[in-house]
């Protein structure tokens, strides 16, 4: 017997599996790659030629999969969040820090060996990846130097020199501050690439700013690459930004930790009560005891919207004394020495908002202080931008 309304057997759209399902996507694609595919591709359609080229590719790669990495100067880890994420497995890691290390653990359940200069590189397990975010340090230039032996041992990046040239690994991944460019008129990082070069690396480095992989930061670093055959490789293209503060600041959040002092309260209040761009500072809060502090104090708010307190001359402005950002601008670089303040809501950066910073995952957990988690993703790297590194280094290393 047949009922009115209900539910026809057959009718209405069937919910499809997932395997089955498909997804649409936009792609924009100059004339002569659309006749390539055309020319190369396997099927009827467009769309089923685009699929057969991408798939084929895909499977040629397959064996980047099974790569393994160790995590030098290992921090909490930024380097290894980024690798695991493309599917590598750490085999070897090297933290001193005891704060450092307990972090490390909690994330990765797995505890980084401690001081490098004391492991012998016949006890690090055999890897494809060494990536190292090493503390800079000046080489010695004096006497006659023949090669990376006699010009960086005693450094921590000897160390890494010499893990290489025992394990040669397929590549490397180093990352440095902006500033070992031009250390030492250029001549750190000419030793720092000879050496690799003379290990027969093919080397790559260039400086990039994280605030152009999508989080709100400007922070420049070196960054380096090197692979044991000739690769013709191309560093992540860098974006417009269009992060700022607000995207990751919850201006909701108040708790005293996040509190400004009143002095700084006072001296913000200071720089809006007058419409000059640089105003002369109230100096008797404040006591600068260097020879350049006699010139007075100065406060000034940037283009960018950043307000900076300098000590020094109007005109000139030679140290930077304190730099405050507000939520329609970006953070400076955080580093272990210097937090990010807000001028427009009066308040610190919470360690939740530094780890956005920095891109670290939202279950990333911080069972330290908030003092030493603040300094420790100071160390660390941003996330974002060694991902799109990987990428590109899988990616042309064939
Ligand atoms: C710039 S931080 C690197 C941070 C890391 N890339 C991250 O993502 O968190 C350098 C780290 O090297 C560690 N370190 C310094 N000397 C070391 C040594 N001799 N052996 C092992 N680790 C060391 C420091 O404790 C520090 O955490």
């Amino acid at each position: 017997m047949s009922r009115h309304g209900g539910t026809r057997v057959g009718s209405g759209r069937s919910k499809l599996s997932p395997e089955i399902k498909k997804k649409s996507y936009k792609v924009y694609m100059n004339i002569e790659t659309s006749q390539q595919i055309e020319l190369f591709g396997v099927g009827e359609s467009f769309s089923s030629k685009v699929i057969d080229l991408v798939q084929s590719e895909l499977k040629n790669r397959s064996h980047i999969k099974e790569m393994r990495f160790i995590d030098l100067f290992a921090g909490i880890g930024g380097f290894r969040i980024a690798l695991e994420e493309f599917g590598h497995k750490c085999v070897f890691s090297s933290e001193m820090d005891k704060y450092c290390q307990k972090v490390y653990e909690d994330n990765f359940k797995d505890t980084p060996s401690g001081d490098i200069t004391q492991i012998s590189e016949n006890n690090i397990p055999d890897f494809d990846i060494l990536t190292a975010g090493f503390p800079c340090q000046p080489f010695s230039y004096a006497g006659r130097q023949e090669g990376f032996n006699d010009k960086t041992r005693g450094t921590l990046f000897f160390d890494v020199l010499r893990i290489i040239k025992a394990k040669r690994p397929k590549m490397f991944l180093l990352e440095n501050v902006k500033g070992l460019k031009s250390h030492n008129n250029g001549e750190t990082m000419d030793i720092i690439l000879s050496s690799l070069k003379e290990l027969g690396y093919d080397v790559h480095w260039k400086i990039l700013d994280s605030h152009k992989f999508g989080v709100p930061q400007k922070r420049e670093r070196w960054y380096c690459v090197g692979f044991d055959k000739k690769v013709d490789f191309k560093f992540p293209i860098q974006t417009n930004p269009n992060t700022t503060l607000k995207d990751i600041v919850d201006v909701e959040a108040k708790h005293p930790d996040l509190e400004l002092s009143k002095f700084e309260k006072s001296r913000i209040q200071h720089h809006f009560s007058s419409s000059e761009i640089r105003v002369p500072h109230d100096n008797s809060m404040y006591a600068p005891n260097t020879k350049k502090g006699k010139h007075g104090v100065f406060s000034f708010l940037k283009p960018d919207k950043t307000l900076r307190f300098h000590i020094g001359d109007a005109a000139k402005t030679q140290i930077q004394e304190a730099y405050y950002c507000s939520l329609d601008s970006v953070a400076p670089a955080i580093i272990a020495a210097r937090e990010p303040k807000l001028w427009d809501i009066s308040r610190r950066l919470s360690v939740d908002e530094c780890r956005k910073l920095q891109g670290f995952p939202d279950k990333f957990i911080f069972n330290v202080s908030n003092l030493q988690a603040k300094k420790q993703l100071g160390n660390s790297v941003a996330v974002p931008v060694i991902r799109e590194i990987v990428r590109n280094m899988l990616y042309y290393y064939k």
